[in-house]
């Protein structure tokens, strides 16, 4: 059983070895290797994904693995079936492990408790979402060396991130520095115990600005003030970025709003690493899933 539902309860030796086979599979030049043939995974997504879906297909056929792909909007979930009911049909099938994102609070937790097949988390409401946190992990440990002693800031819509609390589980773990920064009604009060809120100009002065997305779809009471207001308050403008120091990195998980967080001209500013996240979101899902099934 190796489920990956959260980096909260998971050690630091067992984040760091699926950060080394990740190097591993990084560096391998075969773009398909039999590691996982004859092993079913489905791919199960409730909420919409771009990043995490096409990363985890990609990881798991480059592991020649067969795939499903479930999305709930094509599926019986339409005529009121339930996320259990649904993950139980594919278990009942004979699919060896299934990879899953999920919009309401507390579901996954349940459902590892009564599905006896490894789940793997790919993005649990606003709680975690372990294998972004890890590739962020990996693209620091690329750039710095080590995570020891980093100073990280997670800017932005705090309240309703995952990103932001798998990152801090796995940062605090390894001894990096991780400050927040969010206007008032973006602010998650269950993480105030655990990282302290900073202005934005002591944000940035960091060796990792992680941006994070202004959630839109999530804020039903109203945004900030307006997209313009919170660009010139916490966005990552260009201004901004061109008095962050030269050794720091910009981090964002994508999907981006350009010039609401994260100014166009940023999103490939030359010390920005957004892209690379998204390439090394491959080799750390290859990861995940043979530890998941082997
Ligand atoms: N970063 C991320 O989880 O992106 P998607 O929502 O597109 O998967």
């Amino acid at each position: 059983e190796h489920s990956l539902l959260g980096l909260k309860d998971l050690s630091a030796a067992e984040i760091n070895s699926i950060l080394e086979r990740a190097a591993f599979w990084d560096s391998q030049t075969d773009k398909v290797v039999p590691v996982l043939k004859d092993k079913f995974v489905a791919n199960m997504f409730f909420e919409n994904s771009t990043r995490t879906r096409f990363s985890f297909e990609m990881a798991e056929k480059r592991l020649n693995a067969e795939v499903l792909n479930f999305a709930a909007a094509a599926s019986s979930v339409e005529k009121g079936e339930s996320i259990y009911d649904t993950v139980r049909t594919l278990e009942s099938m004979g699919i060896d492990a299934g990879v899953i994102r999920l919009k309401p609070i507390g579901v996954l937790a349940q459902l590892a408790q009564q599905i006896s097949i490894p789940l793997v988390n790919a993005g649990d409401g606003n709680n975690e979402h372990p294998t972004q946190a890890l590739l962020d992990l990996y693209t620091m440990k690329q750039h710095f060396g080590e995570l020891k002693g980093l100073k990280v800031s997670i800017i932005g819509d705090i309240e309703h991130s995952r990103v932001a609390r798998s990152n801090l589980w796995a940062l605090q773990k390894f001894g990096a520095e991780v400050k927040l920064c969010a206007p008032e009604n973006m602010r998650a009060s269950d993480l105030a115990e655990y990282a302290s809120y900073v202005p934005m100009e002591e944000a940035l002065c960091a060796d990792v600005v992680m941006m994070l997305r202004v959630q839109l779809e999530r804020h039903s009471g109203g945004l900030f003030k307006s997209k313009q207001a919170y660009r010139e308050q916490y966005g990552l403008t260009e201004e901004r970025a061109s008095r962050l120091a030269p050794h720091t990195i910009i981090m964002h998980p994508a999907p981006v709003n350009r010039n609401v967080e994260i100014d166009d001209a940023v999103v490939e500013h030359a010390q920005a690493r957004i892209f690379k996240q998204m390439q090394n979101g491959v080799p750390i899902r290859m990861a995940v899933m043979e530890r998941a099934m082997r």
